[in-house]
């Protein structure tokens, strides 16, 4: 099953908005939503934009002090959005300029079965040819290598491998920290001019 067949079918079968895009744990995934809504704000961003935003989760937590704009892979999700329609965009690039960019988890999903280097490559091209040219910040979850037991469907990025990427094509002030799960990153780093 590919990732986005895995994505329509949960889609189709939950009824619970959080599990509805892959998640399973609803009190993490508010927390995730509360925690980056609270980042962004104490980053002082008024636009954002949230790349592979699934139905839209994070909006409610972040409306009211910023201009939102959601992406997504799933076009099917329009049945089901949480946003208005006209901010939710299946089309990239998309040209317009965001203070932050956030992916919360985005890329955590390996159904696709890739290699780590064949999945982080993935993850580079998207940063690359989407992200960096739109925004300042980049506010990002998934979860990292320091799992017990891994799940082979999931993709656990290495920290280091992570924060030396970013460096390298021009991000500062990397912090990482774990407020939802000692599993999960929660990363924000900033563009450098
Ligand atoms: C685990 S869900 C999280 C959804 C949302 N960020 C949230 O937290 O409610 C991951 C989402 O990323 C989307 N996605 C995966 N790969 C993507 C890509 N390359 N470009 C855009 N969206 C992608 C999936 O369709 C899915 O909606």
């Amino acid at each position: 099953m590919s990732n986005k067949a895995f994505y329509l079918d949960k889609l189709k079968t939950e009824v619970n908005p959080v599990k509805k895009v892959g998640w399973d744990n609803v009190e993490r995934a508010q927390l995730r939503y509360e925690h980056t809504a609270g980042q962004l704000r104490y980053l002082g961003c008024t636009s954002v934009l949230d790349y592979g935003c699934g139905i839209g989760g994070l909006y409610k937590y972040v409306k009211n002090d910023m201009y939102y704009v959601g992406y997504d892979i799933v076009e099917e999700y329009k049945q089901d959005l949480l946003i208005p329609s006209e901010q939710f965009v299946t089309k990239f690039p998309y040209t317009s300029v965001f203070d932050a960019s956030v992916l919360l988890g985005t890329f955590t999903l390996n159904k696709e079965e890739l290699s780590n280097d064949a999945f982080f490559a993935e993850f580079a091209k998207v940063i690359e040819n989407n992200i960096t040219s739109n925004t300042d910040y980049l506010v990002m979850t998934g979860f990292h290598e320091g799992v017990d037991k891994k799940d082979p469907k999931l993709y656990y990025f290495n920290i280091n491998q992570l924060v030396k990427y970013l460096h390298s094509i021009g991000y500062v002030d990397i912090k990482i920290t774990f407020p939802i799960s000692p599993y999960e990153i929660f990363l924000k780093a900033k563009l450098s001019l």
